[in-house]
């Protein structure tokens, strides 16, 4: 697969933003929200790249209609979050795309009536954004490209790759393959 952002780049980028949250939080009651299922790599990497106390919760988010943007209706599950009550809340993504999901999980984390809501994602696809929303924490920005690894999927393959990778035909499939070999 052709590398697209090498390991190198992306922890370098990470460490940077465990930094930023840790100088911009310090004294604050932090829960970091990672949104399954793409975010489990960065945020296993992000957390431990901080420097203050905080807590760690998860939401999840998908959206049917398609292997690829998933530009289906949009279904948020609270169903894991904790008690977000006066709390300073970084929900935490893979991508920002269109950015409808983190629209979406702006609202139902809303409800749980948090001190305040930021968003961090790993990648911003700037020129597909169609929402007034913008991340506050982003570590690359990238152009229309679709993009796997690092937990990013397609067909909810390739989460595993350590590197942020532009699959070919073939490889994508190969991954919708996998769907009648097992
Ligand atoms: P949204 O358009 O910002 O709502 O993003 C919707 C979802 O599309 C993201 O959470 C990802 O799961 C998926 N997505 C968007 N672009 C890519 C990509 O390049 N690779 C893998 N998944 C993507
Ligand atoms: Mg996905």
């Amino acid at each position: 697969m052709q590398v697209f952002i090498s390991e190198l780049e992306i922890q370098e980028r990470v460490s940077a933003l465990g930094r930023r949250i840790s100088d911009q939080y310090t004294g604050s009651p932090l829960t970091i929200l990672g949104v399954l299922t793409g975010s489990i790599v960065l945020l296993a990497d992000v957390i431990r790249a901080t420097s203050i106390p905080l807590r760690v919760a998860l939401i999840q988010a998908s959206s049917y209609g398609g292997a690829r943007t998933e530009s289906g209706e949009l279904t948020i599950n609270s169903a894991l979050v904790p008690d977000l009550n006066g709390r300073d809340v970084v929900i935490l993504d893979d991508i920002f795309d269109t950015g409808n999901t983190m629209v979406g999980l702006y609202e139902a984390v809303e409800s749980f009536q948090p001190a305040s809501i930021r968003s961090a994602v790993l990648l911003w696809k700037t020129n597909r954004t169609i929402v007034d929303l913008k991340p506050d924490y982003f570590c690359f920005q990238i152009p229309d490209e679709f993009v796997v690894g690092y937990g990013l999927d397609y067909n909810d393959e390739f989460r595993n790759l350590p590197f942020i990778g532009v699959p070919d035909e073939e490889e994508l499939r190969a991954a919708v393959d996998q769907d009648v070999s097992t």
